[in-house]
Order: C-alpha cells, then structure tokens, then sequence
C-alpha cells in the first residue's frame, strides 16, 4: 500500500462534470493524506484534514442542493451517508497519533468507503440529475 496514488478508473465517472472534477481532487487529497500518514508526517497531515474537511463539506453542500433542487428521491440516504462522512473527517481532526490501526481505518473509511459511495450513491444520482434537466422543467 505505501506510497500508492489511487488512479482515476472510468467507473468513478459519474458523467457530471463539476462533480467529477471535485471527485478527482478529492481522491488526489485522500491519497496524499495516505502518504502523509505512513510517513509519520503530522504537520502535513494536519493540514491535509483541514483541506479535506473544508473541501468535501462543500461538495457535499452542491450535491444536496442539486438533489434537493431536483426533487431527488433518495435524498435521505444520501444524506445519511455524507452527515457520517463528514463527522468522521471532523474527528479525524482531533486524532493525535498516527497508528497502524488508524492508517487502515483511514484506508478504508476515508478512500474505500468515498469511492463506494460515488459509485453506488453518486452515479444515480448524476443520473437523476440528467434525467431531471431533459424532462423535469417542462413536467409540471
Ligand atoms: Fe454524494
């Protein structure tokens, strides 16, 4: 695992280009945090959170526009699973000590939990949005 930068892969794609371009920064964020972390580098790793926190709870913010905007019905569930992203970032901020233990927590959490959701979560809902811009304004 040391030292692996996470390659972008066409199944992250979720066809929307805004959100890809943040995914993509995203990623890039997560892996140097990654980095970082088996390198014992605490200063950098601080300041990495800090960048991600602030940059994800934005992303966040345009989804659940866009979803709330759009009438996106599975909205709650996306919800749920940023509101738990979000907190685990937040309390990644408070952590100290860099373990082993929480150099795969933060592997699994942080980057495999991220890339399931955009593949599960934000995919479907990119195409919720397509959807809604072909046929929504006229609809009612
Ligand atoms: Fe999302």
């Amino acid at each position: 695992m040391k030292g692996k930068t996470i390659q972008w892969r066409d199944e992250f794609s979720t066809g929307n280009d805004i959100l890809d371009i943040q995914h993509k920064e995203l990623i890039t964020r997560i892996s140097k945090l990654l980095e970082e972390a088996e390198l014992l580098n605490t200063a950098a790793i601080s300041g990495t959170i800090d960048f991600l926190f602030d940059y994800v709870y934005s992303h966040f913010v345009l989804e659940e526009k866009m979803m709330i905007q759009t009438g996106y019905p599975d909205f709650e569930v996306h919800l749920e699973q940023h509101t738990y992203y979000v907190k685990y970032i937040n309390n990644l901020k408070k952590t100290r000590l860099i373990t082993r233990e929480l150099i795969s927590e933060m592997q699994s959490v942080l980057l495999v939990w991220f890339l399931e959701h955009i593949i599960m979560e934000d995919r479907k809902m990119a195409e919720h949005l397509r959807e809604y811009c072909h046929n929504g304004y006229s609809s009612n």
